[in-house]
């Protein structure tokens, strides 16, 4: 039985690939320590997520760890010696980190490290998958000349009508301080692909999301706005009149793809991670969605200010991806997606 420890294994994406490999006959170790109730509160909380794995999967064996310590990711390493490890644990939120810049960079880019040079220590057989972020492109993307649709920004120039590519630069833009620490683990990652040559890669994200997103207003799009429906909360639109555009991608197909990779790893890889194009919307185009399905009008309110280095349009180009893992693909359209995320919710309301 092949191992692999996950880091983030309460959060959105650590859980789907926890039960995804699990499924597969994996032995899951996974290392979580709720910090994200620290950065986003009680709403953050993702102890749910760890007791229903806990419940569900035999193979599971949770790590309560902090990956800021640097022995004890060091020891663990050592200890498991595990075929793979799935890097998800995060400060994720842009927002948040100029609150709280340390904890944002040791967790991004220290705890990465340590990850990495654990990893190295033991064997640089071990394939590392670490999941960034399109913030490390910071607002270099919103240089591309766009247009403005009904109920959306798209772009104008045709070069980028599959979306943004891996080629886009990383550097002489506006990160947010998330984008900044994110960006040091993932050239971390890539260095110690072709460095050391190991088996790494990072995932440079889109929106991520599914029905185990414990979704607030500093992360998490789609959960989050569902959530704002069902309850009638307002949300808030931060600038570009609600017509930025964000590519949406399951924790299914993040999990596929990560399986795929980890069967035929290759060192020191970047793929962007979004649904791309097909499974991209607007704010305003996610409301008309979601009221579809709900049969309730969103609240919302306009503030005039986006937020600091937001993109206007982003989707990911999908094609480099694809070329390297040809049986890889989108599997989970947005409308099923979303509908997931109703129900998901409409349950949890449901019991309480
Ligand atoms: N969700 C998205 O839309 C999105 C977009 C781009 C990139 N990403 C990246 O994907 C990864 C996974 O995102 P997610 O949506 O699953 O996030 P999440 O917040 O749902 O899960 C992250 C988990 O990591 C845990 N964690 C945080 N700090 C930790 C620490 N110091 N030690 C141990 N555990 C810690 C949290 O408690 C949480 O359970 C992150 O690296 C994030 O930056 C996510």
């Amino acid at each position: 039985m092949k191992t692999v420890l996950v880091t983030g294994s309460s959060g959105l994406i650590g859980s789907g690939v926890t039960e995804y490999f699990h499924a597969r006959n994996w032995k899951i170790h996974g290392v979580d320590n709720n910090m994200r109730a620290d950065f986003f509160g009680p709403e953050g909380d993702t102890r749910w997520n760890l007791g229903r794995l806990s419940r569900e999967l035999k193979n599971f064996s949770h790590h309560e760890m902090d990956i800021r310590n640097r022995e004890g990711v060091l020891g663990l390493v050592k200890e498991l010696n595990p075929d793979a490890i799935v890097h998800c644990a995060a400060q994720p939120s842009h927002d948040l980190a100029a609150k709280r810049p340390f904890d944002d960079f040791d967790v991004n880019a220290g705890g990465t490290l340590n990850l990495l040079e654990a990893s190295r220590r033991v064997s640089n057989q071990i394939v590392f998958v670490h999941l960034s972020t399109n913030k490390v492109y910071g607002d270099a993307p919103n240089r591309i000349a766009l247009k403005e649709l009904p109920t959306r920004w798209d772009y104008e120039d045709p070069a980028y009508a599959n979306g943004i590519p891996e080629s886009m630069t990383i550097d002489q833009s506006k990160h947010s301080l998330f984008g900044a620490s994110k960006a040091a683990g993932d050239i971390f990652v890539q260095e110690y692909g072709r460095y050391f040559e190991m088996p790494t890669c990072c995932l440079r994200c889109g929106c991520l999301t599914g029905p185990q997103h414990s979704g607030v207003e500093l992360h998490g799009f789609l959960s989050y706005l569902v959530k704002c429906n069902l309850e009638q909360r307002t949300y808030n639109i931060f600038g570009y009149k609600g017509k930025q555009v964000r590519d949406n991608i399951h924790a299914l197909d993040v999990a596929r793809f990560i399986a795929a990779f980890a069967a035929v790893p290759r060192q020191g890889e970047v793929y962007n991670r979004g649904g791309g194009k097909q499974n991209s919307c607007s704010i305003l185009e996610a409301f008309a969605l979601t009221e579809a399905m709900t049969g309730q009008a969103q609240v919302f309110n306009s503030v005039d200010q986006n937020r600091a280095g937001d993109h206007i349009c982003y989707y990911s180009d999908l094609r480099k991806m694809r070329s390297h893992y040809p049986g890889w693909d989108i599997t989970k359209s947005l409308t099923q997606t979303l509908r997931e995320i109703v129900d998901a919710w409409q349950m949890t309301r449901a019991h309480g």
